[in-house]
């Protein structure tokens, strides 16, 4: 609801892509969640908010059934928003008083799930308003701009790359018996890996520029086939939310048009061209591996939801690995798969991420919209090749 205090009632209902939901959608989507596997499973004499709500805001769970085309959400004038807060209202009380009743931890770790599941559209409301107001020619800005930003972010510089060296060796990766964890996280098994290196900060504007003015775009030797095919067909030639005016490139942020930062991390790229631009810097992505070797000893700490940017910043300390989590999700050269012996949640949530381990890849390590206690080293975010509206971003790997 925080999030969605700066938008008008109009934009509420926004849907510039099939890809991204309008903000209405996300709040009653949560709030269905709570109330489909559990207010409506477990909570004796429960009276739902209104019966046609359980199609209407389901997802992609076949179990629960028929539910409208996702491409078609915007269509949904009614419910209202007024609806649709006192809907959240309703199952809202509904929760706190069930939450007050004796109940066992198969509940219990649903209704965490549910509080993780609405803390990923938490994000998604951002990336997809962001999307939404930035489809509109007058480029409106989400919020005003925050005094506090500009005292905290724009590095006068970036720090210089570096590599970071880790040995070969059989490595436990993966999620078991530590807190809440997704499905696709475990079971934790053992990886082999050779020697990498691991560069020390995300890829930045500065370096991503380079690439392009290097003809980075038009290289057919740097691009994967379907990589090549998309940057055509969608005759991409910088990054999303990139304009440029009187010679200047200029990017979109929640708070408008604004010069780009050459010091940021590159952002709103999609795995293609991730993937060419390591190319191209005689480098490679980091499998979701490595990432995940390399990332656990740190806390998780860094330029997350709460600290309210809603943008990657630069960073000027070479700290031994910067900006793990936070400010860019990271492509990985990883394809989203099952670990081994992986087994799906049990009951109607077992949809929610083994049926989509197909045609995607791994992202890891959280966003300037991800919630802070919503990430960890194990967690594995996925999106299809082309997809750049998420705030996704480069890190650099190589061998040693
Ligand atoms: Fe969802």
């Amino acid at each position: 609801m925080q999030l969605c205090a700066p938008l008008t009632v109009e934009d509420h209902g926004l849907q510039p892509v099939p890809d991204a939901s309008p903000a209405k959608w996300h709040l009653a989507h949560t709030t269905w969640f709570f109330e489909t596997f559990l207010l409506s499973e477990y909570l004796k004499d429960y009276r739902p908010f209104h019966p046609a709500f359980r199609s209407l805001f389901n997802s992609y769970y076949n179990a629960v059934g028929d539910r409208p085309l996702r491409a078609l959400r915007h269509i949904l004038s009614r419910p209202g928003l007024d609806d649709v807060h006192a809907y959240r209202e309703h199952v809202n009380d509904a929760m706190v008083q069930f939450l007050s009743l004796d109940l066992g931890p198969e509940v219990l770790d649903l209704v965490v799930l549910g509080i993780n599941h609405e803390q990923q559209h938490q994000e998604l409301i951002v990336t997809d308003v962001k999307n939404g107001l930035w489809a509109n020619p007058l480029r409106p800005a989400y919020r005003q701009t925050l005094e506090a930003r500009d005292a905290t972010s724009g590095a006068a510089h970036s720090s210089q790359l570096e590599w970071r060296s880790f040995g070969e060796g059989v490595y436990a990766v993966g999620c078991e018996g530590e807190g809440f964890m997704f499905d696709n996280e475990g079971p934790r098994h053992d990886v082999y890996l050779g020697p990498f290196r691991l560069a020390s900060r995300l890829a930045t504007n500065a370096e991503y520029l380079e690439f392009m003015r290097d003809g980075g775009y038009s290289k057919a030797e740097l691009w994967l086939s379907d990589g090549w095919d998309c940057i055509h067909s969608n005759q991409w030639t910088a990054p999303l939310y990139w304009e440029q005016r009187d010679g200047e490139w200029r990017s979109y942020t929640v708070e408008g048009v604004k010069p780009l930062d050459l010091n940021e991390p590159v952002c709103h790229v999609s795995y293609y061209e991730a993937d060419a631009f390591a190319r191209w810097a005689s480098a490679r992505l980091p499998t979701e591996f490595e990432w995940e070797v390399a990332a656990r000893p740190s806390a998780v700490a860094g330029n997350l939801l709460e600290t309210g940017a809603l943008h990657p910043r630069a960073v000027e300390s070479a700290e031994p690995l910067a900006q793990l989590f936070g400010d860019v999700w990271e492509w990985t050269g990883s394809a989203y798969l099952p670990y081994p012996n992986f087994k799906p949640a049990t009951g109607a949530v077992g949809e929610y991420n083994g049926k989509f381990m197909c045609n995607q890849m791994v992202l890891r390590g959280g966003s300037c919209a991800t919630p802070q206690s919503h990430i960890r080293a194990t967690y594995r975010n996925f999106f299809p090749p082309h997809a750049r509206w998420q705030f996704m971003g480069i890190r650099l790997a190589n061998g040693d």
